[in-house]
């Protein structure tokens, strides 16, 4: 799906707020551009997946999804708060990053001021690269490099609990963001007790269309930066604490972009999105709850 990556496609900048990032050439695209790398790991990927509270909790490892490690900020917050827990931890912490290209964490690293935040995993994240494995107290970290959609397509990786979903946008990588692949990515999801819950910073119309045909129930996520909202995507509508419902619906109905990402806009699709389980009695849920956007 996709082609070699030109290694000098990236370069580092500085955001307004004074945060350091990484840009790709390319298409211009930052990684996390609105509040900086490290606010927006811990906001919106960290914080709002309650990783702190669920390590806490005894159980079998909790597998996370990395999906695009690029600068390894979103997964480097996930292990730093795992770390934080010290002796509290109770289950551990399987991180399953997965990136086509190594530029960007490289960059990062060499930025020791821009991110100081990796730091303390440095030697970490320099034997991920090597081994694509890294053992840590409580912690395992793993490197898949190749495209993550056929990433997906591996049954011998673990369900996930957890996907921190941070591709370049539809715009960039408009292959990860499709039906289709969504539905490859479900797959790879926990379908058991615990289920799966995903984060994702894009909050748009074709986004949610995309997550709620690729099999997800879906809701609605924190805000941050400039973006008033984000998007969880779920196996289970019990894990959405702002579950889609009417109001998004009467929204779509109007919505000059109501296709998903990738697919045209089709009767089918019409049908497959007024009958997703998520707006209709008999699922065991409230077809519409009252915190429903
Ligand atoms: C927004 S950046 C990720 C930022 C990262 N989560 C962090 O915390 O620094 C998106 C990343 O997805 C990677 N990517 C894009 N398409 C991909 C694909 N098909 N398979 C795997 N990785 C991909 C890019 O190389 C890029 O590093």
């Amino acid at each position: 799906m996709t082609g070699p990556v030109d290694e000098r496609a990236f370069e580092l900048v500085t955001l307004a707020s004074g945060a350091r990032a990484v840009k790709h050439r390319g298409h211009g695209e930052v990684m996390h551009p609105g509040v900086g790398p490290w606010r927006e790991a811990n906001h919106l990927y960290v914080d709002q997946s309650g990783l702190a509270v669920r390590l806490t909790e005894p159980g079998p490892p909790l597998v996370l999804l990395d999906a695009g490690l690029g600068a390894a900020t979103n997964a480097v917050a996930a292990l730093t708060c795992a770390r934080a827990l010290g002796p509290a931890q109770q289950r551990e912490l399987h991180v399953w990053s997965l990136e086509t290209t190594l530029a960007p964490v490289r960059l990062a690293l060499e930025d020791a001021a821009g991110f100081p935040f990796l730091q303390p995993f440095a030697a970490a994240v320099q034997q991920l690269l090597r081994d694509d494995v890294v053992h840590l107290p409580r912690a395992t970290w793993r490197l898949v490099v190749g495209d993550m959609a056929e990433a997906w397509r591996r049954a011998d990786l673990p369900a996930a609990h957890v996907v921190f979903f941070d591709p370049f946008s539809p715009a960039a990588n408009p292959q990860l963001w499709t039906p289709a692949a969504l539905r490859l990515l479900r797959a790879r999801c926990d379908d058991g007790a615990e289920g799966c819950a995903l984060y994702t910073y894009s909050a748009s119309t074709p986004t949610r269309v995309s997550f709620l045909l690729g099999g997800f129930f879906v809701g609605a996520g924190v805000s941050v930066g400039t973006r008033r909202e984000t998007t969880v995507a779920a196996t289970r509508p019990g894990l959405l604490r702002a579950p889609l419902g009417e109001r998004w619906m009467a929204r779509w109905e109007r919505s000059s972009a109501r296709a998903p990402h990738g697919q045209p806009l089709t009767d089918e699709v019409e049908r497959a999105l007024r009958d997703h389980p998520q707006f209709h009695a008999g699922t065991g849920q409230p077809t519409f709850n009252r915190l429903a956007t």
